[in-house]
């Protein structure tokens, strides 16, 4: 079967709200990690050889990073949720334009590229739009370790055609992706490479542990300090599992808090929801674990909550959206705080086009007024997690709402209309 599953959908999820009744039943599981898969797809493209990846989700994203992988010479096929990598040959060191900006994770594949080929043409990356995004931490790395950077005004190449060198890079700013980027280009550099204040994210401990599984010998993956070894990469022996996706379960479990009368979400890993958890008991929802699945029940009423987001273990960035519409519904003046991207608070705005009474006093601080009943309404997300996010508002508005730009939503939420659907949600596509 080919990569290619996922179909060209409708754009528009047409969503009957449930008027603030709460009743939705049933099991939604967690799929395999966005933020997980794409990170170790770069870093296949460093092994000659075969790599499988196991969980991996269907989404465009995924489908988006195989094109940018077969581009560079790999082939990738796919048959259920198995991705299959074979990157033993590898030609092309010059990313696709439309594809590479099509997402910002395409950025993951420089340091793969660069190291593996000696150079890498590619674009500015796009994806979200959710503030600066800029990449300079990245390039900076790379010359750090050797490579030269040229560039015209969206073009860039870096190029170390003798291979990059060891050396101890201190990121000025946690970036996650820019942490798995390096580390992975820092697999074969000619001497031992010491990162440091690096993203602590589950995410960058998975895409070591892929490394690792690869031969890469890698020390402190998790911790503000990775050491990368030079070893010898050869194909894994086993197909690596792609962790479950904790932003997915974040969602959900804000779903049921907003809207079930029972609600399970499985498939999750409890000890990367921390933050998320710790938020749920200021908010009054009882939470019942049960191994990998939590169920959850919507309270008689919850309450006013200051939430402040972080690079991990913190609250992550990406659950902020899903929490603004279980703030609206506090009873009492929440506060959300986004300290990591200066434009992700913008979308709240057609919150209030629904309802919602929010004031966004700064790039980074919106204060939040509840409850507050929604109304349905047509809006366009600017991003997947918001897009989300105004699911959850259509969900407990009264009437009939329109959330556009689905494609957006697909890029990191697969079959999410046949989940909601199947807990008692009234959604369509057209
Ligand atoms: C990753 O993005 C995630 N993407 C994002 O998920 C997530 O929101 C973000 O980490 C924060 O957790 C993937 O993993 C593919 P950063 P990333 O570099 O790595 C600044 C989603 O919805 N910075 O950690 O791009 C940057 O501006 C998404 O799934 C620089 O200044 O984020 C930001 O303020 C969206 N220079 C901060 O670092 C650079 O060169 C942290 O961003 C790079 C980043």
């Amino acid at each position: 079967m080919s990569l290619y599953t996922v179909e060209m959908p409708g754009t528009t999820f047409v969503i009957e709200g449930l008027e603030g009744e709460k009743t939705l039943e049933g099991t939604i599981p967690v799929y395999g990690a966005k933020n997980a898969v794409l990170p170790a797809l770069a870093a296949s493209i460093l092994i000659e050889g075969e790599s499988r990846f196991e969980n991996v989700p269907d989404i465009t994203d995924v489908v988006a990073m195989g094109r940018l992988l077969e581009d560079a010479g790999a082939f990738v096929s796919r048959t259920g949720d198995t991705l299959t990598v074979n990157a033993k040959a590898v030609h092309g060191s010059v990313m696709s334009n439309t594809t590479a900006k099509s997402l910002r994770a395409s950025i993951l594949l420089i340091g793969s590229l660069l190291a593996r080929t000696g150079s890498v043409t590619f674009p500015h990356p796009g994806g979200d739009v959710i503030g600066e995004r800029p990449i300079d931490l990245f390039i900076r790395a790379f010359e750090q370790l050797g490579a030269t950077f040229s560039g015209s005004s969206d073009t860039y190449t870096l190029s170390a055609p003798k291979g990059l060198s060891g050396g101890e890079i201190f990121f000025r700013v946690v970036t996650v992706t820019g942490t798995e980027a390096v580390m992975m280009a820092a697999t074969r550099a000619s001497a031992p490479v010491t990162l440091k204040n690096c993203a602590l994210e589950p995410e960058v401990v998975s895409t070591a542990n892929y490394l690792i599984s690869c031969g890469a010998r890698i020390i402190g993956a998790g911790t503000p300090t990775i050491v990368i070894h030079p070893s010898a990469l050869s194909a894994p022996q086993e197909a690596f599992g792609i962790m479950p996706d904790r932003i997915e379960a974040a969602s959900f479990l804000a779903l049921g808090a907003l809207a079930a009368r029972e609600l399970t979400v499985t498939g999750i890993e409890v000890k990367h929801l921390d933050a998320v958890l710790d938020a749920f008991t200021y908010l009054g929802v009882e939470l019942q674990m049960s191994g990998n699945a939590i169920t959850v029940r919507a309270p008689q009423e919850l309450h006013p909550t200051r939430l402040r987001t972080h690079e991990y273990p913190g609250f992550p960035t990406d659950a902020h959206p899903p929490f603004v519409i279980l703030l609206t519904q506090a009873m009492g003046d929440s506060v959300m705080i986004e300290s990591i991207f200066d434009g992700r608070l913008n979308y709240t705005k057609e919150l209030v086009r629904m309802g919602a009474s929010i004031d966004i006093v700064s790039p980074h601080r919106a204060n939040i007024k509840g409850p507050t009943p929604f109304t349905g309404a047509n809006i366009d997300t600017p991003d997947i997690r918001a897009g989300l996010a105004f699911m959850l508002a259509a969900i407990i508005a009264k009437g009939k709402s329109k959330v556009g730009n689905a494609h957006l939503i697909d890029r990191g939420y697969a079959k999410i209309e046949d989940r909601l659907s199947a807990v008692g949600v009234k959604i369509r596509r057209e």
